[in-house]
């Protein structure tokens, strides 16, 4: 048993364990055996059916895009890694495949991990740290000394996000719950507001706000930005600016560009990987529903190997 697929739109109750098949590798393509897997919230989505406009999925499907293992084989024109390798990716979220032993995926979407990261560290990374690093930078234009308001600080992105934007030199203010905050504090944010307890829309003057929520949440951070502060919301596909203060979505579309930069940051110990949890592969269903609480505390993650 080596697979964790679904054969029809649902939650996680759904989710089977099974055999798969590798496919031939094209000359570019390479063989993963996966050793750890990263669970998103997209892999809930996809699993119930929400995604299929924009990540369209076929039955059977394996879920899962976020992973890390060893090279099995290569395609004949692939020369960037070889048999052994140890390596982190992220396929496209149409193909899935995370959450099973073999996988296959070109080769230029690979990033080669250091012997001192674990596999489990190791698949933390693509979505959570990319995603956080577009949203800060690439659409959140995040500058030294500007004062940043991240939601959900303890989650996987938001767990990136504080640690990104403290060493960019920014205020960083997150809201957690009260059992979160000194996790969050240790990983550079300057203030933490406990959401159950206090208002997070009494904070003023924010240059940027990163919303992992939608909602009421993103409602009330328009009142904590600057005239020309920016949200960048990684929920509200439809956001539009107010005035002179702009609303952009965060389409997150390849981990690729980012991975270096995660591994140099977390082999310098600036980085670190906050993981909630570890399942092996046939617990897949129990791993899901673990995210599906939406207070997971960091990564969960699925170990392939035995
Ligand atoms: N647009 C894109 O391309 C893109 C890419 C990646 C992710 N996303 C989306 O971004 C969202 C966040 O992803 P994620 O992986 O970070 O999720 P996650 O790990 O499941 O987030 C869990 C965290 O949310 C916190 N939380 C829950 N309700 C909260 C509230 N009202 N205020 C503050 N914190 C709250 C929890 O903290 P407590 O336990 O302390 O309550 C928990 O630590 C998801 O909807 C995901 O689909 C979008």
């Amino acid at each position: 048993m080596n697979t964790a697929f679904i054969e029809a739109f649902g939650g996680p109750d759904l989710v089977a364990i099974g055999e798969s098949r590798l496919r031939d590798l094209q000359p570019d393509e390479t063989a993963i055996r996966v050793e750890a897997a990263g669970i998103n919230p997209l892999d809930l989505k996809i699993a119930a059916g929400h995604m299929q406009q924009v990540f369209p999925v076929q039955f059977p499907y394996t879920l899962g895009t976020d992973f890390s293992g060893v090279v099995k084989a290569v395609g004949t024109q692939v020369t960037t890694v070889k048999p052994g390798d140890r390596v982190v990716g992220r396929t496209a979220p149409s193909s899935g495949g995370a959450f099973g032993r073999y996988l296959v995926i070109a080769a230029a979407d690979l990033c080669g991990i250091p012997a001192e990261m674990s596999f489990e560290q190791a698949a933390a990374l693509p979505t959570a740290f990319g995603t956080a690093r577009q949203g800060l930078f690439d659409v959140g234009h995040l500058q030294r000394g500007q004062r940043v308001l991240i939601h959900a600080a303890a989650g996987g992105v938001g767990s990136m996000a504080v640690q990104q934007a403290h060493h960019a030199g920014a205020h960083v203010v997150a809201t957690a719950s009260a059992r979160n905050a000194a996790l969050v504090k240790s990983l550079g944010a300057d203030e933490v507001i406990d959401y159950r307890t206090e208002d997070f829309t009494e904070v003023n003057d924010i240059d940027l706000v990163l919303d992992t929520l939608g909602g009421e949440t993103l409602e009330g951070s328009w009142s904590v930005l600057r005239a020309n502060g920016r949200i960048a919301s990684l929920v509200e596909f439809g956001i539009q600016s107010r005035g002179t203060q702009a609303g952009e979505f965060v389409f997150f579309a390849s981990a690729t560009p980012f991975l270096p930069q995660a591994i140099r940051l977390f082999q310098s110990g600036q980085l670190q990987i906050i993981t909630d949890s570890i399942f092996p592969l046939d617990e897949a269903r129990s791993a899901l529903e673990k995210l599906a609480t939406g207070h997971a505390r960091g990564k969960v993650l699925i170990r392939l190997s035995h």
